[in-house]
């Protein structure tokens, strides 16, 4: 039987798996209003793909936003049990460029390139723990609703608590569906904990923060649980503050940021010299693609001495998490210290994040 780009054939063969070590262009298939400011793109791949990637796992959007390259991540909010289609789901930021690009102007049909997917913050990631604390602040929901979907799928019997904080009722994301699979998980309870009530709603959850008696109201056991949980930075420090106050053990807490903190600028990168002065460079840099090159001073990133230069190399979080300075080295050798964004496959392979190496020799990098 035929099928249309966006209607995969079922009774074809298994389509490849989704290459991570590619560029991927995405397909945006179709948008769905959750609320009033959060919209859930879901995108398809060019040809017949099966999307894998552990749930709560992201990818790094490459867009071009009035004539400027500006990169951001998502996390993949769909589950890879329904592997034909993936989707983000993305609050707008008041101001921002790229969530409000997205609001405005991503439609059915327009393409965007995609890199990834990248990150650690998934409980497939680590051996199976008998009970789980999901917390979730807004739009922070989205790699714990994907865990979720594919623990749902997977009919795992999982002890899970989730719960769900938001400033209203109208902000709650995904609250039938949630109930829908609780129903089908015996194992899945729910909590939504709003700070403020929609005036008619017929909400009946929680009202206020997080605090130590919610939580003891909400998961007893909290303490035997491995957390794992993603919000705005104050919201995970409270749970932090509070974790730590009741002695839980940390070395099963999880957290990931939707922000990044910006990277400490060494002393030499703010005085970064012209490539010409080598007087206090420590090494010589070649982008053999393009033939440029600089000099890395001791103390400063490839990434920072390539911008002391004037020279632009692809970046978004600056921390060794989102990928997207990936870059291939065919000589010297450097010292990285990432955050999950590059594979020990791609490592042994020759790649780098210059974001986060610094030379220990001279180095050519293929760019
Ligand atoms: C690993 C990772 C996963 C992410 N996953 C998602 C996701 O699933 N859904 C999503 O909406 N965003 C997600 N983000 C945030 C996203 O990358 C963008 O930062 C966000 O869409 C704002 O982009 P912007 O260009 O509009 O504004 P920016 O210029 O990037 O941000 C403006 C300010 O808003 C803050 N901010 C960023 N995201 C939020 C947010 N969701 N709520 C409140 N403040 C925010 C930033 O820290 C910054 O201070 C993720 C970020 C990371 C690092
Ligand atoms: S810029 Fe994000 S890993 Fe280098």
């Amino acid at each position: 039987m035929a099928s249309s780009p966006h209607m995969p054939d079922l009774a074809a063969p298994p389509p490849a798996v989704w290459d991570s070590d590619r560029d991927e262009t995405l397909q945006c298939v179709q948008v769905r209003q959750e609320t009033h400011d959060v919209k859930t793109f879901v995108l398809a791949a060019e040809g017949p793909r099966s999307f894998r990637y552990l749930p709560g796992q992201f990818i790094t959007l490459e867009l071009e936003i009035g004539g400027q390259k500006i990169n951001r991540c998502y996390t993949l909010s769909s589950t890879p049990t329904r592997a034909d289609l993936v989707s983000i789901t993305v609050k707008r930021v008041p101001g921002g460029p790229v969530s409000n690009w997205l609001h405005d102007h991503l439609r059915a049909g327009m393409r965007l390139n995609a890199i990834g997917p990248s990150g650690e913050f998934s409980c497939f990631h680590h051996a199976p723990a008998p009970r789980y604390l999901f917390l979730s602040g807004g739009s922070g929901i989205t790699p714990l609703i994907s865990m979720t979907r594919a623990l749902h799928d997977l009919a795992s019997t999982a002890d899970v608590v989730f719960v769900h904080c938001a400033r209203s009722p109208a902000d709650l994301l995904f609250p039938e569906e949630l109930t829908l699979m609780a129903r089908n998980m015996p194992q899945l309870r729910l909590a939504m904990v709003c700070e403020q009530h929609t005036p008619g709603s017929a909400y009946a959850g929680h009202l206020g923060r997080m605090d130590a008696a919610r939580m003891a109201h909400i998961a007893p056991d909290f303490l035997q649980r491995d957390v794992y949980t993603c919000g705005p930075a104050p919201f995970m420090a409270a749970v932090r503050q509070l974790l730590g106050a009741a002695g839980y053990d940390m070395a099963r807490y999880r957290e990931e940021s939707f922000s990044f903190a910006a990277p400490a600028q060494p002393e030499a990168a703010a005085t970064a010299p012209a490539a010409s002065d080598t007087a206090a460079a420590a090494h010589r840099i070649v982008l053999s693609n393009s033939g440029q090159s600089f000099n890395c001073l001791s103390g400063q990133t490839l990434l920072q001495a390539a911008q002391g230069a004037g020279l632009r190399l692809p970046s978004s979080c600056s921390n060794g998490v989102c990928g997207t300075c990936k870059t291939r080295k065919t000589s010297g050798e450097v010292e990285m210290k990432h955050n999950g964004g590059i594979r020990p496959r791609e490592i042994a392979q020759g790649w780098i994040l210059p974001c986060c190496s610094t030379p220990l020799s001279d180095v050519a990098l293929e760019r």
